[in-house]
């Protein structure tokens, strides 16, 4: 004679779902479906942001006149700042009609680099570091990399910054 109740499933196993181990499978059909929609999901929002930063692109860099043409003969130098009056810079005139200009800052530990004609060079007195004046990269010494270069616009008889280049990128 049974007692009642003796048949009955232990309550655990009431409680939960006999097929548990079916309903956690995921068909083939289900994860494609998942990886389908999670690529689309990425690829909305890459296209966002792609539009974004074209279409809401906002100028980052002033524009501003440092100088005139008369104010420098070939081979002369003259600081300015750019963009904020704590970033020091320097024009130089390399050629009749070519003019130049890169940030002060070492890109080593960031002293002040002067421009010597005599070495036609942006020299660090800090420690020995060289950059060309014709592009700003790295000739001599310590410095990691090129000087930040700033973009020059000629308007008429103004030398007018509007932007930095850092490694060759752009950022005017
Ligand atoms: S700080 Fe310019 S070379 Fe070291």
């Amino acid at each position: 004679m049974k007692l009642l109740g003796q048949n009955r499933e232990p309550l655990w196993k009431e409680e939960f779902s006999v097929f548990a181990n079916d309903e956690r499978y995921v068909s083939r059909r289900q994860f494609a479906k998942f990886l389908v929609l999670t690529s689309f999901g990425m690829l909305v929002g890459n296209v966002w942001l792609l539009l974004k930063s074209v279409f809401l692109r906002k100028e980052q860099y002033p524009r501003q006149a440092i100088a005139t043409v008369a104010d420098l003969a070939v081979g002369q130098s003259k600081t300015f700042s750019y963009p904020t009056a704590d970033d020091r810079c320097v024009l130089i005139r390399t050629g009749e009609r070519r003019y130049v200009a890169f940030s002060q800052k070492c890109t080593h530990l960031s002293c002040a680099v002067y421009y010597s004609r005599d070495e036609n060079a942006l020299v660090c007195p800090c420690h020995k570091g060289y950059f060309s004046a014709q592009d700003g990269s790295v000739l001599q010494g310590p410095p990691p990399r090129p000087l930040p270069r700033i973009v020059l616009e000629q308007v008429g008889d103004a030398l007018i910054a509007r932007g930095v280049q850092v490694n060759g990128g752009s950022q005017s």
